[in-house]
């Protein structure tokens, strides 16, 4: 086996049925990379899962009127569904509330606090009387000081944009019981020595020479201010117990115990996670949106380095800008996006990784419309690779019957054309820089159009020059050889329909170059389309 590949992909909350966004955020390009790696020979372990905890998923238990098991069971299903749908190839895709992940944090929180990085502070927080129980800040609801807007949230108000703390709010009560008003009561909470950590974490940030240069500012911003210690417990039923006498009635906060998912999901796929997370030579990539990147970039690599038990730390951190839709941000409550159990109504799979990942929000947000998606598919997937397979298999097999025409070698110039393309694909995919590389690939599919538009076998099999006309097919099917193993971390469906259309199968390994794999007479099926075209109708407009 090669060498070791670990790779995340950040673990959405199952309070919600998943969209285009959580496709493009994390899910994607974590796949894209763990098959481009796998087709390497690399030893990769790929981990994703679901986030089972914090407010939101027991808040939505309520609204539904479930038990909070059940609720996220609902949602983990869809959830399910989606990865199954999308080709996503988790090696597992778990959650975070099972036993092995509880013992995992205990044994965890146990080494810190044995470490004295664990400290007990008392704080007032915000306490719904009637429901008898304290309230995240967001779960708060008054009228704003500043504005005076009596919807306000006790983090911040949505009209005035003030960043606020519960106390300053008038009238306080609960969001979720408006007839229960709220008051500060005292409470004691578990703090992280986060300040502790401040120079290690410093040196460690520095070190890291692979990550985007927006990842790196954002962690900086946090060193800069100067880090705080901060509260790891809350007073809710729902989440992981607390094991430390005198806070057996309270949980981990969800950031505390979600990213170490990654490493107890890893357990329940494989009895060698150690294999991965306890070595210092492998190489552990995440994904994520940017809304994520400084608990991933600061504070889960600040207990995983206050630990000192050799923790495999982030050595690549890929965050993505947020991408809209329409102009307006993706979101459950105004029915603004796509959701992935309707997507596939629209088109299939194939269609929408290669779309996403064409228009993967690196640089800024983005947005995305079903004209783009149209666009996208009729052009690339429809009109570059789909017609040149369709193309080659049926001129070949109305002049030359069921078997590869015969070549004679590998078009030279043809082959450097390729070769560079190629290499700008495998640089681009190492660097996750993923527009990059769906730009790559693009071209690798015009050099092969072009070629046929150059070379036009039916004019040489019109002319008579049969040798002519079967040497420039044999080039073509090698390059749909090829094309299957290029195109297969991105459109995994059709790379196996190429794939299949040869008697012989020949594997999806990287390549390191253009070559000819195909034997002359090998024999061939003539497939059914690849990719159909979008007509935007109304139900499909957005
Ligand atoms: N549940 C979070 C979200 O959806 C992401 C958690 S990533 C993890 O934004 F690593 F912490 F699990
Ligand atoms: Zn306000």
């Amino acid at each position: 086996m090669g060498q070791k590949y670990l790779i995340t992909s950040a673990l959405p909350y199952v309070n919600n049925n998943l969209h285009i966004g959580h496709l493009i955020g994390c899910l994607l390009p974590s796949d894209v990379y763990a098959r481009f790696c796998r087709a390497q020979g690399r030893d990769v372990l790929y981990i994703g899962g679901a986030d089972e905890h914090g407010t939101p998923s027991e808040v939505g238990a309520l609204k539904e009127n479930i038990p909070v098991e059940e609720y996220v069971d609902k949602y983990r299903a869809k959830h399910l569904d989606a990865v199954r749908d999308f080709k996503l190839s988790f090696d597992l895709y778990g959650r975070t509330h099972t036993k092995l992940h509880e013992k995992l944090i205990h044994e965890l929180f146990n080494r810190l606090d044995s470490l004295g990085m664990i400290e007990e502070k008392s704080s007032m927080q915000p306490y719904s009387v009637n429901e008898k129980k304290f309230l995240a800040d967001r779960y708060v609801i008054g009228t704003c000081p500043k504005c005076g807007y009596d919807h306000a949230y006790g983090n911040e108000c949505d009209k005035c944009g003030t960043s606020l703390d519960p106390d300053q709010l008038i009238n306080p009560h609960s969001a979720i019981d408006p007839s229960s008003p709220v008051e500060m009561r005292e409470t004691k909470h578990l703090y992280f020595k986060l300040s502790a950590v401040q120079d290690k974490l410093r040196a460690w940030i520095d070190s890291r020479q692979n990550w985007p240069k927006t990842a790196i500012t954002i962690a900086n911003k946090w060193l800069d201010e100067g880090l705080h210690d901060n509260p790891i417990t809350r007073d809710l039923k729902w989440g992981i117990p607390v094991n430390k006498p005198g806070f057996e009635d309270k949980v981990f906060y969800v950031w505390f115990d979600a990213p170490w998912g990654y490493v107890s999901i890893s357990q329940a796929a494989t009895d060698d996670w150690a294999s991965w997370w306890k070595n210092p030579d492998c190489y552990y990539t995440q994904f994520m949106a940017k809304d994520n990147v400084s608990f991933h970039s600061v504070f889960f690599p600040a207990q995983e380095l206050a630990m000192n038990d050799n923790w495999k730390t982030v050595d690549m951190l890929k965050g993505q800008n947020f991408m809209n839709f329409n102009g307006a941000k993706i979101s459950k409550s105004t029915g603004n996006g796509i959701f992935l159990d309707e997507a596939l109504n629209i088109a299939p799979s194939d269609c929408w990784r290669y779309a996403l990942m064409a228009s993967a929000p690196e640089t800024d947000d983005t947005d995305f419309t079903m004209e783009r998606f149209a666009e996208i598919v009729n052009k690339d997937l429809n009109g570059m690779l789909g017609n040149f397979v369709s193309r080659v298999c049926k001129l070949s097999a109305k002049n030359f019957g069921d078997t590869v025409p015969d070549g004679n070698g590998i078009d030279k110039d043809l082959e450097i054309k390729i070769n560079e393309k190629l290499s700008d694909l495998t640089n681009a995919l190492e660097k996750c820089e993923f527009r990059d590389a769906v730009f790559a690939l693009r071209s690798l599919w015009a050099i092969a159009n072009e070629y046929m538009t150059i070379k036009e076998p039916w004019a040489l099999v019109k002319n008579g020059d049969m040798a002519g006309a079967a040497a420039a097919l044999n080039e073509c099917f090698q390059m749909i050889d090829f094309f299957a193993r290029v195109s297969a971390p991105f459109i995994p469906d059709a790379a196996e329909k190429i794939q299949n259309i040869f008697e012989n199968k020949h594997d999806l390994s990287w390549p390191t170059k253009y070559e000819h794999r195909l034997g002359n007479s090998e024999k061939f099926t003539v497939p059914e389309n690849l990719f159909n075209r979008i007509e935007l109708t109304e139900k499909t407009n957005g």
